[in-house]
């Protein structure tokens, strides 16, 4: 099984990357499985319905999210009749939405889970603690799970992938929207990346107007961010092909378009 996984879409110039490309991504891979990670899809922070059925539209079959879960508030209309997407599963319990799904691909099923680091970001519960009781919950339906680990410090998704290893398909990294050349397949075979880099505006800092945020730096003044305009974009993720009767991964891959990189992969 092929699953394919696309990093942070970033505004309008990501979500035009990505209904570009996914097309002639999920061909190019034989993709059985597509996840995006649509946290700062709306104007780079959160996410609208319209652009979740959009997203489903142009191919993906689930949506993973982070901590920008719920900055658009019409998220909380809709998010609990979304049943393609998964917000962090270690926010409090009673928190709208979910953290953990299961889809069925190729007659078998697939645990889907995003989860939250506590590195820099908002305390939110131990993903270390929730991943445990979320990964025996899915034990008992599939051995094929596949984990977004939404994290600011490369050290956190590192110690969370070795900690899984063994345990689940593939862990990847998302959030810091810069991607990682260290790919790998771990020693029990989980496939893993620290971080899966950003679908977005590719003259920007990590998705945002490059003039304002040097301002920030220089001044330490608040600066409003916006997402530029721009038809230069860059698009990353990665494949990774699992063994459907173990849940073992063999392979995973990167993806990076962007002027620079017209076709990594
Ligand atoms: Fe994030």
């Amino acid at each position: 099984m092929n699953i394919l996984f696309i990093g942070d879409v970033v505004g309008k110039p990501g979500r035009t990357a990505l209904k570009e490309h996914l097309p002639n991504l999920k061909k190019e891979h034989k993709a059985d499985l597509t996840i995006v990670n649509g946290e700062n899809a709306a104007h780079g922070k959160g996410l609208t319905k319209p652009i979740y059925h959009s997203f489903l539209e142009w191919g993906a079959d689930m949506i993973t999210m982070g901590n920008h879960t719920f900055d658009k508030k019409e998220i909380f209309d809709f998010i609990d009749d979304a049943d393609r997407l998964v917000r962090p599963a270690n926010y409090p319990t009673g928190t709208p939405g979910i953290g953990m799904r299961f889809m069925n691909v190729n007659n078998k099923v697939v645990a889907i889970i995003n989860i939250q680091g506590r590195t820099f970001l908002p305390p939110l519960d131990d993903p270390f603690q929730v991943i445990d009781s979320l990964i025996e919950k899915a034990k008992k339906r599939t051995s094929i799970i596949f984990v977004d680990f939404h994290a600011e410090a490369t050290s956190e998704k590192q110690a969370f992938g070795w900690y899984l290893d063994g345990r689940v398909s593939c862990v990847v990294g998302t959030h810091t929207h810069v991607q990682t050349s260290d790919e790998r397949i771990l020693p029990k075979g989980t496939a893993f990346i620290t971080d899966v880099g950003m679908t977005g505006p590719y003259d920007s800092v990590i998705g945002t107007e490059i003039d304002s945020v040097i301002r920030r730096f220089k001044t330490s003044l608040p600066v409003r961010f916006e997402v530029p305009e721009t038809n230069r974009t860059v698009l990353s993720g990665i494949v990774v092909s699992v063994d459907e009767s173990t849940g073992i991964a063999k392979r995973i891959k990167r993806i990076l378009i962007n002027d620079d990189h017209i076709r990594f992969s």
